[in-house]
């Protein structure tokens, strides 16, 4: 069960964030890197991370040209990270130009490849938000199905979706397609800035491959003791 937890070590300092992996190392499967570490310790931080054996989700949601998706996909295999991802709303072209550079890279470098999520929405974005503000017009669970269905159109492994969404994800993907969920808050954890949280509970029971537990960890004031107590609920 614990190969199902992924903590976002959303700390300022490669000291803070190695911390955190001593502490939880024995209690999670992976770690995952996002803007605010990859930003303060860059890439050789992040090959540090992987060669001292820890399991890295480089979670930096490229969005951009696919050209220049697929060119940092092949520097995300060369760090070894064995998941990354992509902004699905960067459209079939992009995501399916950066799996294959991924792919490629991985093939001439001998190693595994990274596994690639699509974002589909963020959960901390509203249904108001959405529509109100980015100005998409269908009901927001419409919009993550189709976006996921794009995904894996464009031979993705997976997608990020809050765990509400997972029942069309798996209508719309199928079993074999990978449903990783944040925005994970344990019924004794505080809800933060997300929306569209689940119980880790409700998330395995819903069918989700991976959960990223962020704050509810990392802030706490004894990690080890609250990561017990979630794998706890996730097996009981
Ligand atoms: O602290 P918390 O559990 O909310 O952390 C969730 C983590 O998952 C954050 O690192 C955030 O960047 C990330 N994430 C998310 N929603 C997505 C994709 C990633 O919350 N759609």
């Amino acid at each position: 069960m614990r190969e199902k937890i992924i903590v976002a070590l959303d700390v300022d300092t490669e000291q803070e964030a190695l911390a955190l992996v001593a502490t939880l190392r024995d209690y999670v499967g992976a770690f995952k890197v996002g803007l605010q570490l990859y930003n303060n310790g860059g890439p050789a931080m992040v090959k540090r991370l992987v060669d001292a054996g820890t399991k890295v989700f480089l979670d930096l949601k490229f969005h951009d040209i696919p050209n220049t998706t697929a060119r940092a996909a092949e520097a995300v295999v060369g760090l070894g990270a064995f998941m990354f991802n992509v902004h699905a709303t960067g459209g079939r072209k992009m995501m399916a130009e950066t799996a294959l550079a991924a792919r490629k890279r991985a093939a001439e470098l001998g190693i595994a490849v990274p596994l690639l999520l699509g974002v589909t929405v963020l959960t901390s974005m509203s249904a108001e938000e959405l529509r109100g503000e980015v100005g998409i017009s269908r009901p927001l669970e419409e919009q993550v199905t189709s976006l996921a269905r794009l995904c894996l159109v464009a031979g993705l492994d997976g997608v990020v979706a809050s765990a509400r969404e997972i029942p069309s994800i798996r209508a719309a993907c199928g079993n074999d397609f990978l449903i990783v969920t944040p925005g994970i808050r344990p019924a004794w954890a505080a809800g933060d800035d997300q929306n569209r949280v689940a119980t880790p509970k409700e998330a395995l029971q819903l069918g989700a491959d991976y959960l990223v537990v962020g704050r509810p960890l990392t802030a706490a004031a004894q990690p080890q003791e609250m990561a017990k107590r979630l794998l706890l609920e996730l097996e009981g």
